[in-house]
């Protein structure tokens, strides 16, 4: 029954075959393994290697055995070791031995070479999109809330004043990279290596070009041991992922925190929460939680193939088929942590008041303070030493910046005069940062704007 019985005497050891099975895993790349099979064979035929009769046989076969795994009516065999080797010997098993000729100049390392960079630039197109519609979101969640303002931190500890809006477009601008680095890292994947055989290319006269124009890739390998022996396009796409999740990690710490009865400044809908088994007035932030947790798995999904590849001498070795279940896994977590990171973010009420009342705490206008009496002529320095004094005072009196008296500023500089009082409203704190990528309101929208338009013509 093995497509490689030839050399053989004795059967497989049992438990020889489960391990070295990859059908558990890689059934995934049954579409890829078949759109592939079905350009090479009619590269086969133009160039004289099979008859036309012969290919149209091996692509009917082909297109059956599709509809048939997508009909959940193909039984795949441990037997047959992966994917390639069940739809070859189905194929066989179909239309007889013309079957036998699909593999003609071919080997399943260039196959399977080609059957994750089919799937890899599939997945990366629809990680892209889904990266696009959570920008989306943030841009639109900014711009409806423009007006709510909030404590901008640094260790964790009020700062300055900012925008809700500004905090998502922070997040909305982290996303555009990892949609460019995507982007970037699809070039290197819309590579052909079919052509590269087992590692040593082929003596029939094939046609790469003609099969890499049949399944738009952008160029050819052009070396047949590096096309068989490498997989630096599936780290590179890993470690994409990886920055993704620590992004969406980063912001799911901040929904965390921010849904906790200390900062209060959010409400996730019910729907994305669940409550504890003993405690009934709990509703836990799980699916951030759980966000910030698959960060971890797919880290580790990126250190395992890159410790799987580190000690390869050229070309294939069998460790490369440990490549598949960490990919298939990442994809498949990223492709749900993007989804739902939009819905959760749809379903989440932003508390206006309770992120505005924050800021009447911590002294977030102080460097404004500062600010204030540089434009009257005070260094920075010097200022910076007088507005430390006036913090200390407050938190001592228990007071606002806001509320000390005329007199009281003048004790701290003679510069003061009654227009303190407007130079250091919240509002006007941030307003007055409206240098390009700042939290203004006007620049905030104006940057929203320009996002959406390169968001929704990508
Ligand atoms: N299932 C194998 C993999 O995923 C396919 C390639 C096998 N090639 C070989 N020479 N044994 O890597």
């Amino acid at each position: 029954m093995k497509l490689w019985s030839g050399r053989f005497e004795d059967d497989t050891d049992k438990l020889v075959e489960e391990f070295n099975a990859s059908i558990g895993f890689d059934y995934k790349l049954y579409k890829y393994d078949i759109e592939g099979s079905i350009a090479h064979a009619k590269m086969l035929a133009k160039c004289d290697i099979i008859t036309e009769t012969d290919k149209n046989k091996i692509i009917a076969g082909l297109e059956e055995i599709l509809s048939e795994i997508e009909e959940g009516e193909f039984e795949f065999s441990v037997e047959l070791e992966d994917i390639h080797m069940n739809i070859e010997h189905k194929l066989t098993e179909k239309i007889g031995s013309v079957g036998g000729k699909l593999h003609t100049a071919r080997s399943r390392n260039d196959q399977v070479a080609l059957d994750i960079r089919l799937y890899l630039r599939d997945q990366i197109k629809q990680v892209q999109g889904l990266l696009q519609q959570l920008q989306d979101v943030l841009l639109s969640l900014g711009e409806e809330h423009i007006d709510i303002i909030m404590p901008g931190y640094t260790h964790l500890q009020r700062a300055q004043p900012i925008r809700l809006a500004h905090h998502l477009v922070a997040y909305q601008q982290k996303l555009k990279r990892d949609y460019e680095r995507l982007e970037d890292c699809y070039q290197r994947v819309n590579v052909l290596p079919l052509g590269s055989g087992a590692l040593a290319g082929t003596k029939f006269d094939i046609d790469r070009e003609f099969v890499a124009q049949e399944l738009e890739f952008n160029s050819v390998s052009q070396n047949s041991l590096d096309a068989v022996s490498e997989r630096d396009f599936v780290i590179e796409f890993l470690s994409a992922a990886s920055t993704i999740m620590m992004h969406l990690s980063r912001f799911s710490e901040e929904l965390i925190l921010w849904s906790s009865s200390e900062f209060d400044f959010i409400e996730i809908s019910d729907a994305f929460c669940t409550g504890s088994s003993i405690m009934p007035q709990k509703k836990n932030p799980d699916i951030p939680e759980l966000i910030r947790g698959k960060t971890g798995r797919v880290y580790g999904h990126l250190m395992q193939l890159l410790t799987t590849m580190k000690g390869l001498p050229l070309a294939y070795n069998k460790d490369m088929q440990e490549d598949k279940e960490g990919l298939f896994d990442t994809v498949d977590t990223l492709k749900k942590t993007l989804e739902l990171m939009a819905r959760m973010l749809n379903n989440t009420e932003f508390k206006k008041d309770n992120m505005k009342e924050s800021t009447e705490r911590g002294f977030v206008n102080a460097t404004d303070v500062a600010d204030y009496l540089v434009d009257n002529g005070i260094p920075f320095r010097e200022a910076h030493e007088i507005v430390g004094k006036a913090v200390l005072y407050c938190d001592k009196h228990n007071k606002k910046l806001a509320e000390l008296s005329l007199n009281k500023w003048q004790e701290f500089s003679d510069v003061f005069s009654s227009d303190i009082y407007d130079a250091i409203t919240i509002e006007n704190c941030v307003d007055a940062r409206d240098t390009i990528g700042g939290p203004a309101k006007k620049e905030v929208l104006k940057v929203i704007q320009e996002e959406k338009e390169l968001v929704t013509s990508e």
